[in-house]
C-alpha cells in the first residue's frame, strides 16, 4: 500500500502543470487581490480534485491531458474558494499549515478572495462547453447545501446518520463526482466508463470525507496542517459523535463536548477521545468510511484496466488507510 506522499510523487509532473496553471489563471493586475489569491494557492494542498479529474479524462479517452488542465485547475480553484470562506465560517486559523487567508488579511479580503476565485472557476469551466459549466455550478450549488444543512443542524443532538450523510454527499462528494463527470464529458466517453467513473468519484468522496471527520478527533494537526476538534468546538455533529450518542450516556457525552468547546480542562482531550475509542465510534466510522471506498472500486470493475486506472484505485484505498498515516 503506498501512502499519499508516494502516491503524488508519481504524479509530480501534473500536479506541477496544475499549480503553474492556476497561478497564470489568477493573474490579475490587482496587485492585493493577487497577492492574497497566491497565498491561497502556493500553500499547497493536495491537489485530489484537479488529479481526480485529469485521471479521469486519461481513463476516458486517449487525448493528452493537458486539455483538460484548465477543467482540473477550475475545480481546485472551487474547492480552494470552499475552503477559505469554511475557515470563516469555522474560525479556523491553519490551513495548509500555513495561517488561514481571514487570519493574515481579514475577513473582508478573505471573502471577496473566495468569489474571485470562485469567478476564475466558471471562466475555466465555460471553455468546454455548456454541459460541462453545468456540472460544475451544480456540483458548487451543492455544496452551499451541503454546508447550509450542516450549519442549521450545528449543536443538532439528534442529528440521523442519514441526514449526515446527505450533508456530506452534498458538500464533498457530488464535487468528487463532478470532476469525473466534467473530464468524461470532455472526453466524450460512452456511457458505460462515464458511469463506472461517476459511481466510483461520489463514493471516493463519502469515504474521503467521513475518514476526514474521523481525522478530526484522532488526527495530528501538524500533519494534517489545521487544527482539530474543530467540528467539535464548531458544534458540528459528525458521524463519530453521531455514534457516541448513540452508545454513550447523552449526558456525559454532552458534558464532554462542553468542556471540550470550553477548553478550560487539560485532560478533556484524552477523555474524549478515551470515549470515542470506548463506544466503538472510530472503530465504526472507519467501517464505513472502507465500506465507501470498497463501493469505489466497485465500481470500477468495468472499466479497462490500465496505470491511470490503477492509480484511480489506489486513491479509493489511500484516501481512508491515510488515518493511520496522519493520526
Ligand atoms: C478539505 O479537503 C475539505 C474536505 C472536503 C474534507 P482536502 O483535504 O482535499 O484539502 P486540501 O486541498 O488538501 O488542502
Ligand atoms: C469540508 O468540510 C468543507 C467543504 C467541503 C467546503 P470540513 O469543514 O470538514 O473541511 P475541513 O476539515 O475544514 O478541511
Ligand atoms: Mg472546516
Ligand atoms: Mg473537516
Amino acid at each position: 500500500m503506498r501512502n499519499i506522499v508516494d502516491w503524488e510523487l508519481g504524479l509530480h509532473g501534473k500536479v506541477d502543470e496544475v499549480n503553474r496553471r492556476l497561478i497564470e489563471i489568477i493573474h490579475t493586475d490587482q496587485a492585493d487581490l493577487y497577492e492574497m489569491s497566491r497565498y491561497t494557492v502556493d500553500a499547497g494542498g493536495k491537489r485530489f480534485r484537479p488529479l481526480l479529474t485529469i485521471l479521469a479524462y486519461e481513463v476516458s479517452c486517449d487525448l493528452p491531458y493537458t486539455n483538460i488542465l484548465d477543467l482540473a485547475a477550475g475545480y481546485e480553484l472551487i474547492h480552494t474558494a470552499s475552503l477559505i470562506h469554511d475557515d470563516i465560517i469555522d474560525n479556523s486559523s491553519t490551513r495548509r499549515g500555513k495561517p488561514t487567508l481571514n487570519n493574515i488579511y481579514g475577513l473582508n479580503h478573505a471573502i471577496v478572495v473566495g468569489d474571485y476565485l470562485f469567478a476564475k472557476a466558471y471562466e475555466m469551466g465555460s471553455r468546454y462547453g455548456p454541459v460541462v459549466s453545468k456540472i460544475m455550478a451544480d456540483a458548487s450549488s451543492r455544496l452551499a447545501e451541503g454546508q447550509t444543512l450542516e450549519a442549521v443542524n450545528l449543536g443538532n443532538m439528534h442529528l440521523t446518520e442519514e441526514t449526515y450523510l446527505e450533508i456530506i454527499s452534498n458538500k464533498t462528494a457530488h464535487f468528487f463526482e463532478a470532476c469525473a463527470m466534467g473530464a468524461t464529458t470532455a472526453a466524450g466517453a460512452g456511457e458505460t466508463i462515464s458511469s463506472s467513473l461517476r459511481d466510483f468519484a461520489f463514493n471516493l468522496g463519502m469515504a474521503f470525507q467521513v475518514t476526514d471527520d474521523i481525522l478530526d478527533i484522532v488526527g495530528d494537526s501538524s500533519k494534517l496542517g489545521k487544527p482539530v476538534f474543530v467540528d467539535i468546538k464548531h458544534n458540528a455533529i459528525t458521524l463519530p459523535i453521531i455514534h457516541t450518542l448513540r452508545k454513550a450516556d447523552p449526558a456525559v457525552t454532552k458534558e464532554i463536548l462542553d468542556a471540550l468547546k470550553r477548553g478550560d480542562d487539560s485532560s478533556i482531550d484524552s477523555r474524549f477521545k478515551e470515549l470515542m475509542v470506548t463506544t466503538g465510534a472510530i472503530d465504526y466510522s472507519f467501517q464505513v468510511a472502507k465500506s465507501y471506498s470498497q463501493k469505489a472500486l466497485k465500481a470500477l470493475r468495468l472499466a479497462q484496466r490500465s496505470p491511470d486506472l490503477d492509480l484511480l484505485m489506489e486513491l479509493a484505498m489511500i484516501v481512508v488507510e491515510r488515518i493511520e498515516e496522519l493520526s
